[in-house]
């Protein structure tokens, strides 16, 4: 776990106009040496910040940059109206925002974990979250529920719903899909993923850890993925985002989610999942534990468990699997 020194956020905060600073000037308005100035530079660089040195001419980041930022959360959580008490958690540096959740003591706060990079991002069915340092969201929130624990496997797919309403402001309300359970789709390639972790207390009481790893401002074009097509808010509209605002809305659509999954199931969320479902009426294949199914995707039942018809035409409804389209089944 690390957190940027007082010096390299000052630094970062100075080079955040985007323009060319001096070791000199820098230094001055830090009250440092320039050579103090150059080795941390020489620090963020190694971290894999987007720092340029000009000879002789001083430092520049080559893109845009905010950092996440307590102060700037908590006020923005507050004027967003977040309904609860909050613990903020933000990192330079962390194995998994959703590991350092499941290991804090338990308390009654709503917990939040950020940070720039996670050095163990863990994805669904043990695999690795790419998360490169400063450019996309890698937040995890914790939260006490009451509810019949059967019921939670709804919530992974009540989460994917509140990250649209938090990206309703960039994207016309059908260019984003949700591939079952909750995986956020545009242009077939994946812009969110979310792991949601149960802590079990007793049969009607846990604390659910909710983590979203959302490709914000990474240039995915640049940089593609040897195993999976990925894209970022970036791609879609061609301009960086602030991640604080992003963070602090998403929360607050995920309070409201939460309490509303928990009073009225999932049921009351059905028809709005449905409207945006990636697989509706697609051949799929759906990977199991036991073995893999192949049917045609035909919605969700009232927990949220997927409707899958297969080449005989049987019904199954499943409430875990990893789902792909697949050509081999006739509609
Ligand atoms: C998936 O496989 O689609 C789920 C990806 C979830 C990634 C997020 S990033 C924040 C949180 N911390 C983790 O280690 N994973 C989740």
């Amino acid at each position: 776990m690390k957190t940027f020194s007082p010096i390299q956020k000052a630094l970062l905060h100075i080079l955040q106009d985007g323009n060319c600073h001096s070791g000199n000037a820098l230094g001055e308005q830090l009250n440092v040496s320039r050579t103090a100035i150059w080795k941390q530079i020489n620090q963020l660089i190694d971290m894999g910040l987007p720092l340029k040195s000009h000879d002789k001419q001083g430092y520049q980041l080559i893109k845009p940059l905010i950092l996440l930022d307590e102060d700037t959360l908590h006020k923005q959580l507050n004027d967003k109206g977040f309904p609860h008490e909050a613990g903020l958690h933000l990192f330079m540096s962390i194995d998994s925002t959703n590991s350092y959740l499941k290991a804090l003591p338990a308390n009654n706060r709503v917990e939040i974990c950020c940070a720039e990079m996670q050095t163990q991002g863990r994805g669904r069915f043990g695999r690795e979250w790419f998360s490169p340092l400063g450019e996309n969201i890698y937040c995890s929130s914790r939260w006490r529920v009451n509810c019949d624990l059967s019921r939670l496997s709804g919530l992974s797919l009540v989460v994917s719903l509140a990250i649209l309403e938090t990206l309703k402001q960039f994207h016309r309300a059908d260019s984003v899909k949700i591939k079952w359970p909750n995986d956020l789709i545009w242009n077939e390639k994946k812009l969110c993923g979310i792991l949601i972790e149960i802590i079990a207390e007793s049969n009607s009481n846990a604390m659910v850890i909710i983590g979203i790893g959302l490709n914000v401002n990474s240039d995915t074009l640049q940089h593609p993925l040897p195993d999976r097509s990925w894209c970022s808010l970036y791609e879609m509209t061609q301009s960086h985002h602030d991640r604080n605002q992003l963070i602090s809305q998403l929360q607050v659509h995920l309070a409201h989610y939460v309490s509303k999954f928990i009073e009225q199931g999932f049921e009351a969320f059905k028809e709005q999942w449905q409207e945006h479902d990636y697989l509706e009426n697609k051949a799929i294949t759906v990977q199991q534990p036991a073995g893999s199914l192949k049917g045609i995707a035909k919605g969700v039942n009232q927990n949220g468990e997927l409707i899958l018809m297969d080449e005989k035409g049987f019904y199954h409804e499943l409430s875990i699997g990893e789902t792909s389209l697949s050509r081999s089944v006739k509609k």
